[in-house]
């Protein structure tokens, strides 16, 4: 891998666990991406808290899904409902991708640019950039000689002082899926998303820029996003985060999903040779 290391910006090394990733280390910001997954599992502008959430008892183990950072949910979204059995939000999360280039910009920012194999699906490619902002762009291209359907989520786990005290802005008046109450398809009024218990909604047909409010830290998490018609919230509250082995105790609340995607109504379907890109901007303001 040592191919692609960028003097001390850059260095990918193995970790005890069996897996490679790439510290970043910038006079932007500190980042972390697993090979498996190409999951970002921290971004850290210089002077800020850490951005994205990790759970303290995440697992870090080859074909085991991490929990917290940024998990590329690809080719479906939640349960696989093609008939055949797969893990719950598609393969992509625990496959190890392939390094194609990382680069250092005329900014300063590293860029890494992995390739998902083909398998079962086309194959995807995902950038990233690290910087004052953290981008990722998620992009797949029909290869087959039939039209492809598919859902794909940039899962982004936000860090947040206090659950209780966050809202989200930028989804008012959109169709959601309830996915706590039997998918029931409910309206989000003029009012921001609060979370007051387990909370799990597909935003349907919004292509908005999203804002994490967290007045105890005094900051917010903008998530910019383009090639997205579904912005999915997600907190597992108390209850479901306690039968969860790999999240640490009470740190539910100190996390919060809002992730840029295409799902459910909105899964993309391209015709051979056609391709679509995801992209999601994060900063802090
Ligand atoms: C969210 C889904 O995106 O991810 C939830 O809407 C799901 O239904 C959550 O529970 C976490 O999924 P997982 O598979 O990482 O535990």
């Amino acid at each position: 891998m040592q191919q692609f290391d960028i003097g001390s910006a850059l260095r990918f090394e193995s970790t005890p666990g069996g897996l490679v990733r790439a510290v970043i280390h910038t006079a932007a910001a500190e980042g972390e991406l697993y090979l498996q997954g190409a999951h970002v599992t921290q971004w850290t502008p210089r002077g800020a808290k850490p951005v994205l959430f990790m759970s303290s008892k995440s697992l870090f183990a080859p074909g085991k899904a991490v929990r917290g950072g940024i998990p590329v949910i690809y080719p479906w979204f939640g349960a696989r409902e093609d008939g055949k059995t797969g893990q719950a939000h598609g393969v992509a999360r625990t496959t190890l991708w392939t390094v194609e280039a990382t680069r250092l910009s005329e900014s300063g920012d590293v860029e890494i640019t992995m390739t998902l194999p083909a398998a079962e699906a086309p194959g995807a490619r995902l950038h990233v950039s690290f910087g004052t902002t953290l981008k990722l762009e998620l992009e797949v291209r029909n290869e087959l000689s039939t039209p492809f359907r598919y859902e794909e989520a940039l899962h982004s786990y936000f860090a947040v002082a206090d659950i209780h005290q966050t809202s989200v802005t930028g989804l008012e008046q959109t169709t959601y899926i309830d996915k706590t109450d039997g998918l029931a398809r409910k309206l989000q009024h003029e009012e921001p998303v609060r979370c007051a218990k387990e909370t799990d909604q597909v935003h349907l047909n919004t292509a908005a820029t999203c804002v994490v409010h967290d007045p105890v830290w005094q900051r917010m998490i903008v998530v910019e996003k383009s090639g997205s018609a579904s912005t999915i919230v997600w907190n597992p509250w108390s209850e479901k985060a306690g039968g969860m082995a790999d999240m640490g105790a009470g740190e539910w609340q100190n996390m919060i999903c809002v992730e840029s995607g295409n799902a459910a109504d909105n899964a993309i379907t391209l015709v051979p040779g056609a391709s679509h890109c995801l992209t999601a901007t994060i900063r802090v303001a």
